[in-house]
């Protein structure tokens, strides 16, 4: 591939690569050395149109990890903000020879456009509630370390699944790798369309986290609803949210993970979130950088490979 655009068109043995490679980036990560010089003498530039604190550090931090020149483009001081257009402003930095470019925008499809009109390789760092694809390879990452395995795992994916782009990229990619994807949640905010993904669908916590192996909470994403109906947040939390008495319906062992921002008292419990011996939070932050930099490196071995037609293709 060129880009990292969505989970979508990976195959199960390409999601398997990936990890694999970012398993020897937790390694190195852990190290004294943490460094490596995969992308020695080649620019990755930042795009983020939207916030974030996790995906935007960590693909920071994978890059400058990696040996890149890393420039993080201030998106509220630039000139978007004299009328720009995504194009132009994307056009402008490609004409500076960039060869990563890693993009967060609030528009569904936005990073897929723009990776149309670009030379050097793209990394959807979330788009709208399309889909965020790092985020999906994360988890899968902690999952598989978690369980030692990522297939026949029964995984539900619960709260506001209808807004969200991590739910979308987590389901196409729990499902290629054949695993048992429940939604739970309030009827507005998991959309029925999403069956035709082979989900199971669940309006009742206890019903829905009934012996899985993987509860995924998700936050109430308030800047997406459009003025639609939000649910009271003590209301929300009395029926949804996880804590102590919930999560005992799922099985012992179970894994408890959040991609953040996490809101406590909202979709989940303070208590909960901090258990470390269900919580895999922590884990899931530390596994981005490692997913971000084996991300880069294959695109960069790719794009090398593309150049030199001997190289070998991943
Ligand atoms: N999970 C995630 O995408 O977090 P940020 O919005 O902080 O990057």
């Amino acid at each position: 591939h060129r880009h990292l655009l969505g989970i979508e068109p990976l195959r199960p043995e390409e999601i398997t690569t990936i990890l694999d490679l970012a398993e020897q980036y937790v390694t190195l990560n852990r190290s004294s050395a943490k460094h490596s010089e995969a992308l020695a003498g080649l620019t990755q530039i930042n795009m983020f149109f939207e916030n974030s604190t996790r995906t935007q550090a960590s693909f920071e931090l994978a890059g400058k990890r990696l040996g890149a020149d890393v420039m993080n483009m201030a998106m509220q001081a630039s000139s978007i903000k004299k009328g720009e257009t995504l194009i132009d402003t994307a056009l402008t930095l490609n004409a500076m020879h960039p060869d990563l470019l890693v993009v967060r925008h609030p528009n569904s499809g936005a990073v897929d456009l723009l990776a149309q009109k670009v030379n050097c390789a793209v990394l959807n760092a979330g788009d709208g509630r399309h889909e965020h694809p790092t985020q999906a390879l994360l988890d899968a990452l902690t999952i598989r370390r978690a369980k030692g395995r990522l297939h026949r795992l029964s995984i539900a994916i619960c709260g506001d699944i209808a807004h969200s782009r991590v739910a979308r990229s987590n389901i196409l990619l729990l499902g290629k790798m054949e695993n048992r994807v429940r939604l739970v949640g309030p009827p507005t905010l998991v959309p029925g369309a999403f069956r035709e993904f082979g989900v199971e669908v669940f309006d009742d916590m206890r019903e829905g986290l009934r012996d899985v192996d993987v509860v995924m909470m998700l936050r109430l994403q308030k800047e997406r609803m459009d003025g639609g109906f939000i649910p009271s947040e003590r209301e929300y939390f009395h029926r949804y949210g996880l804590d102590a008495e919930k999560l005992s319906f799922a099985k012992e062992d179970a894994i408890v993970m959040h991609p953040g921002p996490m809101n406590r008292g909202v979709e989940i419990d303070g208590e909960i979130a901090d258990d470390i011996n269900r919580s895999v939070i922590q884990e899931q932050v530390e596994m981005g950088v490692a997913v971000r930099m084996a991300a880069m490196d294959l695109l960069a071995r790719n794009h090398r490979a593309r150049a030199q037609p001997e190289g070998v293709m991943v």
